[in-house]
């Protein structure tokens, strides 16, 4: 069919179509053309006749995928261009919206020429809200992502305004946010800037960065640095992998909680180790289509659906375990296993009366992780560990990194202060050997996520 006539368009829609091809120096014709061929891709399939099945919105497998890309005022603004770039050579459509201060260090005009489409700046801007309208901008998109995402901002996304065309955007939207603050350390580190952090991760909200360094203004330096465009490339990848299951076809192997050194037949040496936030990854990975083994010391936790989970007692059990759970892709040593054992344990109830108390004499219990990053065959190509910290705790991570031999370590401060142990939120750094990534306190849940698009990421840039 060459040519399709319509009649009875109102004039109405016939202003907005001229307004729109006028925007997009199109012709109406060229216009129609593009909308048709826009609606036709997401155009529903057909229901089988005889199931009475809803028919399902489908996004063809070879759509692009979509980001709208929110820059807010700040001087890491300018790392928003090569970002839009980066997304761009990667197939990503793309479509901006830039705040008022965003438009102070960067012009719509380059915007929009590095996006090949203007940059969108105004709620009630004629011509936008007849073109596209900010429900659409936030609905019309796979991913929603912030960056640079400002202290101002963060704190208007908190409580809900939308008063402008981002926080509105922002406000309307109903899929997923990703934010990468940036910011001068000392408002990052402000309460109410973490304050409305908190909120923002309970809302569900996703974050990249800040990261440690040098900032733009001479002297200051600390945590406030916006992630790297290609860091945010990745979590951006990881988000919205080819499919929505990143992890698919790859095995991997979780351990949680403590593990139980037996005294005699009634009494053990353990930890305080709840296995919530092993168990949060396993779950994550999970979800994310990896094939997971969680080999799990003893907790009062149900076993992850879609997980298989291996329940054990003592440290060489849960070596063991591990060892049958490879090969796999990779590992994550989340246990808090005991370090030590009771060299003879007794084999029968030790008695108050047998002259005092007994002599517990400890022998060294193997190091699962340190023992599987050093496998010759077999090891997973990417091994994690935890390291868990009362005291100078990114020191000890780095040493710890070394001494296992593992490629990441997640470490957190189990001091008192801290509250990770047992409890339901865990401040992390993430070691690596490119260098160290400070996490916002969030959910064990928020830190498995996000540990699980990270390691997606790296296994996305590995298979390309
Ligand atoms: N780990 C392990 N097997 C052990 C001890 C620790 O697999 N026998 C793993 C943990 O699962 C974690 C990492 O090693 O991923 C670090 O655990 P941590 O208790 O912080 O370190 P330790 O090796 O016990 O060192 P230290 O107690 O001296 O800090």
């Amino acid at each position: 069919m060459g040519s399709l006539t319509v009649r009875n368009i109102g004039e109405d829609v016939k202003q907005r179509l001229r307004m729109r091809a006028a925007a997009n120096g199109r012709s109406m014709e060229e216009e129609v053309r593009l909308l048709l061929a826009d609606g036709a891709a997401e155009a529903v399939t057909p229901a089988e006749p005889s199931t009475g099945k809803r028919n399902t919105p489908v996004r063809p497998e070879t759509a692009a995928r979509r980001v709208l890309l929110v820059i807010s005022g700040g001087i890491a603004a300018y790392k928003s261009l090569d970002l839009i770039r980066r997304l761009r050579e990667r197939g990503f459509a793309l479509r901006v919206v830039m705040t008022k201060a965003a438009q102070e260090f960067v012009t719509p005009l380059s915007v929009g020429a590095i996006a090949g489409e203007r940059a969108f700046t105004d709620l009630f801007d004629q011509s936008s809200e007849f073109d596209v309208g900010h429900i659409r901008l936030a609905r019309d998109t796979d991913l929603v992502v912030v960056a640079p995402a400002t202290a101002d901002l963060m704190a208007r996304m908190a409580s809900g305004h939308a008063d402008d065309l981002a926080t509105a955007v922002l406000l309307a939207t109903d899929k997923t946010i990703l934010l990468a603050p940036a910011m001068n350390p000392a408002m990052w580190a402000h309460p109410a800037t973490q304050r409305n952090l908190k909120r923002l991760l309970a809302d569900g909200v996703i974050t990249v960065g800040p990261n440690a360094g040098e900032m733009a203004e001479s002297g200051e330096a600390g945590v406030g640095r916006m992630a790297e465009p290609m860091e945010v490339v990745g979590r951006i990848e990881a988000l919205l992998g080819q499919s929505s299951k990143p992890l698919t076809g790859r095995r991997m192997v979780v351990t949680a909680g403590p593990t139980h050194e037996p005294i005699d037949p009634v009494r053990y040496i353990a930890n305080r180790s709840s296995g919530k936030q092993g168990y949060a990854i396993a779950r994550a990975a999970a979800a994310a289509g990896a094939e997971v083994t969680l080999v799990s010391g003893p907790v009062t936790l149900p076993d992850p659906p879609g997980v298989r989970t291996v329940r054990i007692e003592t440290a060489r059990d849960m070596l063991r375990a591990v060892e049958a759970a490879l090969p796999s892709d990779i590992g994550v040593f989340a246990a808090a296993v005991a370090d030590w054992r009771v060299a003879a344990a007794g084999e029968q109830k030790l008695k108050k009366d047998a002259g005092g108390p007994p002599n517990l004499s400890l022998t060294e219990n193997p190091d699962i992780l340190a023992t599987v990053a050093r496998l010759k065959s077999n090891r997973p190509k990417l091994v994690v560990g935890f390291a868990a910290e009362t005291e100078k705790v990114i020191e000890h991570a780095k040493a710890k990194l070394k001494r296992k031999g593992c490629d990441w370590i997640v470490a957190n401060d189990v001091s008192a202060e801290g509250g990770a142990m047992g409890g339901d939120d865990n401040a992390v750094h993430l070691v690596t050997a490119a260098g160290v990534e400070s996490w916002p306190a969030q959910s064990k849940d928020a830190v498995a996520t996000n540990l699980v698009a990270r390691i997606a990421a790296a296994f996305g840039k590995e298979s390309r």
